[in-house]
């Protein structure tokens, strides 16, 4: 095993070098995981409609980048054996990105014969451990599957998105050699991956983490431009790793609403998604540009955990919700003042999609 101490000195010597990127961007793209990876491990089955119509909040609020499912197994994960049903039915011409998971061939052609399927998202790990719990097999078969996958969507004009879960730690073999990740993402990357998003998939790493994985995968690929950051927040730390991720010029960040969301195969040990409206909150303060609503957000954030019978996981999302409240903008049909009427037609009838 990659021993801790010796990435603690290297980490310490890189934390005292200055940052790359020390004022924020002017913008940053938000990419909404809720619809599938907040889903993926609730245990209440949402159906068809319901998923289509938190995918239509989403897109009302701002969203130009949605994951909406996945093609995977329904034996191992049952909440997605609608996914034909979820992406017939969405639009072919978009203004939003659609994509969804594929984990291998089989997941590819399903995905890809649905028109409006814009991207598949091939998902590794840095974890030996992981990998075989999660995808059932090693790091290096799951780079064969993935090149299967990425030849295919190429010949019918797709781009693959790829993942690199447990980036920090694995729940299963404890710390992961930040070299682990950046074979992973060298390999992704000459495949054809144009993003690959780096997966805490248990949310435990920490700011000096993300700098030292950063700055070996920018060493790498000359910039930031092909790396997207995908943050779990079980230890509370994921806001702060964004903040070092912008540091270092990354510009896209995977997030979800209400802060739904883990890995069913990560040992339990993994809690939601760092919250679309936490991030927001925090980058609009920060004059980053999201394009999104934030109102619109909170507003979806709490249909969908309503529909799920639990509490938001989103502090700004309750806090913006309670300030509505008190100021007499929700009504007592329990709509936000901007919602037409309760009955009002949202979601895919709207067209927002
Ligand atoms: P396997 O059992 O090794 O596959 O699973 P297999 O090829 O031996 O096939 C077994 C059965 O699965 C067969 O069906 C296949 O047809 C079927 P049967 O003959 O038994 O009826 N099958 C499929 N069905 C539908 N779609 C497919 C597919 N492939 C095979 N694409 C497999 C391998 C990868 C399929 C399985 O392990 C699986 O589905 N894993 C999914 C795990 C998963 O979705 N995890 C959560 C997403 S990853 C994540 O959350 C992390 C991320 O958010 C980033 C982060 O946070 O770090 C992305
Ligand atoms: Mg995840």
């Amino acid at each position: 095993m990659f021993p801790r101490h010796a990435f603690l000195a290297s980490a310490r010597r890189l934390s005292t070098q200055p940052l790359p990127h020390p004022s924020p961007p002017p913008a940053v793209t938000i990419i909404e995981v809720g619809p599938r990876d907040g889903l993926q491990s609730e245990q209440a089955y949402v159906p068809p409609l319901l998923k289509l119509n938190l995918i239509s909040m989403l897109a009302e609020a701002g969203h130009t980048r949605i994951e909406v499912t996945s093609f995977v197994s329904p034996k191992w994960i049952p909440q997605f054996k609608d996914a034909n049903e979820v992406m017939a039915a969405l639009p072919a011409e978009s203004p939003v990105e659609f994509s969804v998971l594929t984990p291998n061939l089989k997941g590819v052609e399903a995905a890809l014969s649905h028109s409006a399927t814009d991207v598949a998202s091939v998902f590794g790990a840095a974890s030996e451990a992981f990998s075989q719990k999660n995808i059932n097999c090693s790091i290096d078969e799951s780079i064969e599957r993935f090149r299967k996958v990425v030849e295919y969507a190429t010949e019918k004009g797709k781009p693959v998105r790829g993942y690199i879960s447990c980036i920090a730690g694995c729940p299963f073999q404890g710390a992961v050699d930040p070299n682990d990740v950046v074979r992973v993402y060298a390999k992704m990357r000459e495949m054809g991956i144009e993003e690959v998003s780096l997966g805490d998939t248990v949310g435990v790493g920490t700011p000096t983490q993300i700098s030292q994985i950063l700055r070996a995968l920018i060493a790498l690929d000359g910039s930031a431009e092909h790396i997207a950051l995908h943050c779990h927040d079980t230890y509370g730390s994921s806001l702060a790793n964004i903040l070092r991720g912008l540091d270092h010029g990354v510009t896209k960040i995977d997030a979800s609403v209400a802060g739904l969301g883990g890995c069913p195969y990560a040992g339990g040990g993994a809690t939601g998604n760092v919250a679309t409206e936490d991030v927001v909150y925090m980058l609009h303060g920060m004059g980053v540009q999201t394009g999104l609503d934030l109102e619109r957000l909170a507003w979806a954030g709490r249909e969908v955990t309503e529909f799920l019978g639990i509490q938001t996981r989103s502090k700004a999302g309750l806090a913006l919700w309670k300030k509505m409240v008190k100021e007499g903008r929700v009504r007592e049909d329990g709509h936000p003042d901007f919602v037409r009427s309760a009955t009002a037609p949202r979601g895919v009838a709207t067209g927002a999609v």
